[in-house]
């Protein structure tokens, strides 16, 4: 981390966390982070269900929500990014405080709600800066919608020629009943419905993101649908319930906790999917991922890629291209000629 995004880093901890994290993007978007795009070589470059990634390294749902900084993003040096949750109609999530540091425990707690500026306008400000580089979506459905495949069909339409992979988001746990969409009978309908739409608008990935506090077998349950309906990607995972372990004064905040805490559960959960799966379906990880020995680990459990947020809110943004040349000398190090020979090898 250079001198100046440590004091950056320091001064935006001072700030209420919501403030501290709008700043941080509009101090990104002013260029002050630099970078000149996404650390690459022979053996960082990746194929994710048919994306050529230039590394594994990508930054997860929820840091840039509203498309507000994308070119900015991928300059940093990671290899891809992912917008969102989009939801069709701008919504503003739950009442502040709604978002919580727990510096103790290198962890966040959120209750967003899905706070975002709706389909429409997410798509204009990513379409007005065209980034160059591999940008996804994260799909959401607004808190009223009583068919919610109804909202994921709604902003895959809108993004659809614009991105390079869609997710569906089905374990966010701040939004009323989304989590259920994960039983086998309510996910069977919904990949149909998602997947029927994407058939007729023409060829994209489709992940699907599911969340850590899920047992052995709804684990299994979920990798079986995924691979009868032909999900191209299961992005493992979202944040969590479980409030095990943790030191800070907001440890019992409501909402999903994410950063340190989540890393030995993701990478379980990571595991079973890729048995379940026998490594047919690529996976992306994420959760508490903040060094390329993580990223490394989750590699070698079974992930294709991986995703970052937590870590960059006390690490800062260069954390991105660390991990990424870290994780080529990891590789190196130990005789793998690209990250897909080290996937699933300790899983
Ligand atoms: C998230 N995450 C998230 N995920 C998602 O699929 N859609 C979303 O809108 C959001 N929003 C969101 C907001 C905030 C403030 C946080 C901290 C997280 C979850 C995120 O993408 C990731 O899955 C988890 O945070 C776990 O990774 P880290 O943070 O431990 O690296």
């Amino acid at each position: 981390m250079s001198l100046v995004e440590r004091i950056g880093l320091r001064a935006l901890r001072c700030l209420d966390p919501e403030t501290a994290h709008g700043l941080a993007l509009d101090l990104l978007r002013a260029g002050l982070a630099g970078g000149g795009g996404p650390v690459t070589s022979p053996r960082l470059t990746t194929d994710l269900a048919g994306i050529t990634l230039p590394n594994p390294i990508g930054i997860a749902a929820g840091f840039d929500k509203n498309a507000h900084a994308v070119p900015e993003v991928l300059r940093t040096g990671v290899g891809f990014t992912e917008i969102g949750a989009v939801t069709p109609r701008p919504q503003y999530g739950n009442l502040k405080p709604r978002l919580f540091r727990l510096s103790e425990d290198l962890a966040v707690i959120n209750r967003f709600g899905f706070n975002n500026d709706g389909a429409y306008a997410i798509h204009r400000n990513l379409t007005r800066r065209a980034p160059r580089g591999i940008v996804g979506v994260n799909l959401g459905a607004n808190k009223q919608t009583e068919d919610r495949a109804e909202d994921y069909v709604a902003v895959l339409e809108r993004f659809h020629a614009h991105v390079a992979f869609a997710t569906i988001n089905v374990s966010s746990p701040n939004t009323e009943k989304l989590r259920d969409l994960q039983g086998k009978a309510a996910l069977d309908a919904l990949l149909g419905r998602v997947l029927e739409a994407r058939d007729r608008l023409g060829p994209l990935p489709i992940f699907l993101k599911i969340a850590p506090d899920l047992s052995a077998g709804e684990v299994s349950d979920i990798a079986g649908v995924a691979r009868a309906r032909g999900v191209d990607g299961i992005v493992a995972t979202n944040t969590t319930l479980s409030r095990e372990g943790l030191r800070s004064e907001h440890a019992r905040q409501a909402g999903g906790l994410s950063g340190a805490p989540l890393r030995e559960k993701a990478i379980e959960i990571l595991r079973q999917l890729y048995r379940a799966t026998d490594g047919s379906i690529p996976l992306i990880g994420v959760g508490g991922i903040a060094s390329a020995q993580d990223a490394y680990a989750r590699v070698k459990a079974g992930a294709s890629a991986v995703q970052l947020y937590t870590a960059l809110v006390f690490e800062g943004v260069s954390l991105g291209a660390h991990i990424a040349s870290g994780l080529d000398q990891l590789l190196e190090r130990d005789g793998f000629g690209s990250v897909a020979a080290a996937v699933g090898t300790e899983a």
